[in-house]
């Protein structure tokens, strides 16, 4: 995990008030970016970054030191300007790209692909579609990071569930949950086109289940 001023100093590059408790509360409990850190830490590919949000995977690879370009998309405009203005202030605005687009419609890329906490937003098919063209992004030697909600039969599921009802309501994400994949409706495409998985628990301090499953040949 980061340091707390460390912390600090990437939430106050954002906006609003919310955004700013947002940075610190992910940055402090959620160990999504640090996994994804430790699995890039040998490559110098670049990385598209597929529902970044307001880019923080950005801000944490860039206080600690890993700084291959970075590519991040996501379909909501206030999350992109938001991280936008973040990476200016922090002067990464050379290094770092943010997209307003949907998933569908990505930038060319060819590197190492990460995509967290975004598939339950997408109906079934739809996830299938969005494996499919990150893999199409992903170069010879690149890594495909997901961090993903699996839908179990544990309390951290109903708790996961719960935490979704208030991001949708709140409109912080007001698509809501389309459809919670199983692990093997992650997997089965993945391996299907030769890729090699490996999946574990990644719920850190937080209540969700939420897993890492990384994808490489
Ligand atoms: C829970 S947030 C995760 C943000 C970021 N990946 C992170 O971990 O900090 C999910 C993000 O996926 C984005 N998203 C959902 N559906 C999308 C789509 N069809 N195209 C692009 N972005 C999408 C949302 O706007 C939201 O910013």
């Amino acid at each position: 995990m980061m340091d707390a001023p460390t912390r600090r100093s990437i939430a106050e590059r954002f906006p609003s008030l919310g955004q700013r408790a947002h940075a610190r509360w992910k940055l402090a409990f959620d160990p999504a970016y640090a996994a994804t850190r430790g699995v890039l830490a040998n490559s110098h590919l670049p990385v598209l970054d597929i529902g970044c949000g307001l880019g923080l995977l950005a801000h944490f690879l860039h206080a600690t030191g890993h700084r291959p370009s970075y590519i991040g998309v996501d379909h909501d405009a206030r999350k992109i300007e938001a991280g936008r203005q973040a990476a200016d202030r922090a002067g990464m605005d050379g290094w770092v790209q943010l997209h307003h687009a949907d998933a569908a419609a990505l930038p060319p890329h060819d590197g190492n692909v990460v995509l967290l906490d975004i598939l339950h937003y997408l109906p079934r098919e739809r996830q299938r579609d969005l494996l499919a063209t990150a893999m199409l992004h992903l170069a010879e030697h690149g890594t495909l990071i997901i961090r993903n909600v699996l839908r179990e039969p544990n309390w951290r599921f109903h708790a996961t569930r719960i935490e979704e009802f208030f991001l949708k309501y709140s409109g912080w994400i007001p698509v809501g949950a389309q459809h919670y994949p199983s692990l093997e409706e992650i997997r089965e495409p993945l391996e299907r086109h030769g890729l090699r998985v490996a999946v574990r628990a990644l719920h850190g301090r937080t209540p969700y289940n939420s897993y890492l499953i990384v994808a490489s040949r």
